[in-house]
């Protein structure tokens, strides 16, 4: 009820009867404090906001802290002073928050609370691994956990809501954003968006570490044609819905909070104007009653794509698509109100929209208290934590995955003298990727050096750049094979510069950058037996098929973030067992992209004895297999499956299937594995996928240990869309447990609908 009282410019008796009104309202049906509560009482400021206070909540601009888009010009003060502006993002610090936040609440009529969102996408101060990286756990425990922190610090930085997580499934490497997302397979990127959802919002948006989730970008963005950024999307509704859409579900199936549409067309409508998934889905078929945001000025984009004829128009096709915030085109600022007197907008769509932004304000608790995220004290506490930046250590090691290991040549020996080798060895900026927040890129992380250091005295570290990531100057290789003349073993940290992968940055070229790939050559001639180990810091799945041929290890770390030195250092000296498995494909040249694990069968498939047969669907200078498959990644010890064992051949709709497998440790280290159940389903109205994950487990084994892991297979996980329908089928299923997808299966059930 704090509310009214700082509404300090209406008479005072307005105030108590407002209150009086309340009361006798809560007191009525005793559910106080509850969403009916919150509602009513957002209806009562409601009551009193004029049309351009309600259109005022639609509006958000920018802070100058950040820059994630094109520029624009705003007079996002003055609209703040006159009680126009309901929300802001790029701005943090409880400092920062604070004074903006003062001004909305005791300089404006109603004092309505800001709300402040941060691209926190992973990691706020304390930045963990690139979301890749953190799919590569396949560990929802450790997604939760960077989600948690995360909103701990952002909450103690004055932010009260994430554009994240973003669930874009993409299955091509030459677009950039395929770094923030969670891989190519939806039954991986469902699991881990319902993580990242607990972990921001917790189990109560009023608790002061917690803060509003948003999923996007909806949808299909990942889709983008030839991996070209903001390019055109066109799909099917069934791979719409079996695909693309499922993540979002997922989310709200997870209480997120809040939804971000997407900058792409999808089948000639842009997302932004898309009534179709807007309303007809996420309104109406799935009831999300959360509210929607625009990414960077969409809806002035609507010109652009040919689908408004002026920004006037594309506020009109913006409101009518229930979106309720115009992130940065000032297009609701200029026109919803004339739009409404002309009556082409209907009053109604602002106060839908003004409510729902309204209703997540109280969520937040900022009526209650509005300055309740900006308390410097707090801030100061929470930052960095000791125990946040050992989570970063802890996950940047249960990202990295282990794609080659001949001859052992992992993990270290202490007593051997390593030449470290690359122009991201010593690198303390690119380490944390692209969007990471208000992460410190002028040296808090730690580098790879720095992590090898911890284990290695300085005598048995030589050091040599070699080259830069991105140049054609050969002139440091020199020094480099002379350095490495004099080291037992070789570690070479290459990849990218972390602006080649994120948004705006697709490549048409998927290989390192530069001449590294040179620098290993150079080295290998000079040593054709010396143990070279590639370790890449990169923000995409890479062709790799030179690397491969040269080197004796490959491990993927991503960006490991603000303490991916430490994480990775703990891989190479054997602390940590690298457990990490893809969750996306890696081609063996850019020609095979668009390429993932679970594709159609087609007509002509060729068959594993004679790939080359001709007249079948393969290249006649590729194999169609990838370099490293999806839920590929090695350990240090080996793990051996036993034969499926199901608990029934034949089941029905109701009937629940139990499917185990005893897995050994067979190797001479303690490890994890990532147990991976797969069906196929043979026959369908629609042809359906040669492999589909259906669950994964992830298990700790002492060497020598077995444990047998259990999954249970019921009519929901083998049901599939089919025009707009969820449908199920008859028929007979594939199914296989394995520790990566590239696997024949040799196991199948029957489902019979009752
Ligand atoms: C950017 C991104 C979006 C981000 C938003 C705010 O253009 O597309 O993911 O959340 O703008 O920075």
């Amino acid at each position: 009820m704090n509310d009214y009282q700082k509404m300090r410019k209406i008479p005072i008796t307005l105030v108590v009867l407002l209150i009086l009104f309340n009361c006798l309202y809560s007191c009525a049906d005793k559910t106080y404090n509850s969403e009916t509560d919150i509602y009513r009482k957002v209806d009562s400021i409601m009551s009193l906001m004029t049309l351009n206070e309600k259109i005022g909540q639609t509006i958000m601009y920018s802070g100058d802290w950040n820059k994630t888009g094109p520029y624009v010009t705003s007079d996002n003060m003055k609209l703040l002073k006159e009680g126009n502006l309901g929300s802001m993002l790029n701005v943090y610090t409880s400092k920062g928050t604070k004074e903006l936040q003062k001004i909305a609440v005791e300089e404006t009529r109603l004092g309505i609370p800001l709300l402040f969102g941060y691209d926190v996408i992973h990691g706020f101060k304390t930045i963990f691994p690139i979301n890749l990286g953190i799919a590569s756990s396949w560990d929802l425990s450790d997604v939760e956990e960077v989600a948690r922190i995360s909103a701990e610090e952002a909450s103690a930085s004055g932010v009260h809501w994430t554009f994240a997580p973003m669930i874009d499934i993409a299955r091509d490497p030459r677009w950039g954003r395929i770094s923030e997302g969670s891989g190519e397979d939806v039954y991986l990127t469902s699991e881990i968006t319902k993580s990242y959802v607990k972990g921001f919002q917790g189990d109560n948006l009023a608790h002061l570490n917690t803060i509003l989730a948003c999923a996007k970008h909806f949808v299909g963005y990942g889709a983008a044609q030839a991996g070209r950024d903001y390019h055109t999307v066109n799909m099917g509704d069934n791979e719409l819905r079996n695909v693309y859409m499922p993540p979002f579900k997922a989310a709200i199936d997870s209480g997120v909070e809040t939804f971000m549409t997407a900058f792409n067309e999808l089948n000639g409508v842009p997302a932004t104007a898309n009534q179709y998934i807007f309303k007809d889905i996420l309104r109406d078929e799935w009831g999300f009653n959360g509210f929607v945001v625009t990414d960077y000025t969409a809806i002035n984009e609507l010109v652009s794509h040919g689908y408004a004829k002026n920004e006037k128009h594309a506020t009109e096709l913006a409101i009518n698509s229930a979106i309720d915030i115009d992130m940065m085109s000032g297009a609701y600022r200029r026109f919803l109100k004339e739009l409404v007197s002309e009556g082409k907008v209907d009053e109604k769509l602002v106060n839908e929209a003004c409510r729902r932004i309204l209703v997540a304000k109280f969520k937040l608790g900022l009526f209650d208290d509005p300055y309740r995220y900006s308390n410097e004290q707090r801030e100061k506490e929470i930052i960095y934590r000791p125990e946040f930046l050992e989570s970063a250590r802890k996950i940047a090691s249960k990202s990295s995955v282990l794609l080659k290991n001949s001859d052992e040549a992992l993990p270290l020996d202490k007593k051997q003298t390593i030449a470290l080798i690359g122009p991201l060895v010593k690198d303390k900026k690119n380490i944390l990727g692209n969007w990471a927040a208000a992460g410190d890129r002028n040296g808090k992380a730690i580098s790879i050096f720095q992590g090898i250091k911890e284990y290695l005295d300085d005598k048995n570290i030589l050091f040599a750049k070699g080259c830069d990531i991105d140049s054609n100057d050969s002139s440091g290789f020199s020094k480099a094979i002379q350095v490495v003349g004099k080291s037992d073993k070789v570690i070479m940290v290459l990849g990218e510069d972390y602006n080649m992968s994120g948004e705006a940055a697709s490549r048409t070229n998927i290989k390192l950058p530069g001449i590294q790939t040179d620098l290993i050559k150079a080295i290998r001639d000079e040593f054709p037996d010396k143990k070279i180990i590639l370790i890449l810091m990169n923000g995409r799945p890479l062709d790799l098929t030179i690397e491969d041929s040269l080197v004796d290890t490959i491990l993927e770390i991503w960006y490991p973030g603000t303490s991916g030195g430490l994480g990775v250092a703990d891989i190479l000296f054997g602390k940590y067992n690298p457990s990490a498995k893809l969750p996306i494909t890696f081609p063996r040249n850019l020609g095979q992209v668009p390429i993932y694990y679970n594709v159609k069968n087609t007509g002509r498939p060729i068959s594993i004895e004679n790939p080359t047969e001709d007249y079948k669907s393969n290249y006649i200078d590729s194999p169609n297999t990838p370099l490293y498959p999806f839920g590929h990644g090695l350990s240090y010890t080996t793990f051996k499956y036993s034969e499926i064992e199901l608990s029934k051949e034949n089941i029905s709709e109701t009937e629940v299937l139990l499917a185990s497998s005893t897995i050994t440790n067979t190797g001479d280290y303690d490890g994890h594995e990532v147990a991976q159940l797969y069906i196929h389903d043979k026959v369908g109205s629609i042809t359906r996928p040669v492999k589909e994950l259906k669950g994964f487990k992830k298990i700790f084994l002492k060497k020598g240990e077995s444990k047998t892991v259990t999954f249970e297979i019921n009519s929901d996980n083998l049901k599939f869309y089919n025009n707009g329908k969820l449908t199920i089928e008859s028929g007979e299923f594939e199914i296989a447990i394995s520790g990566t997808s590239d696997f024949e299966f040799n196991k199948t059930f029957n489902l019979t609908l009752n």
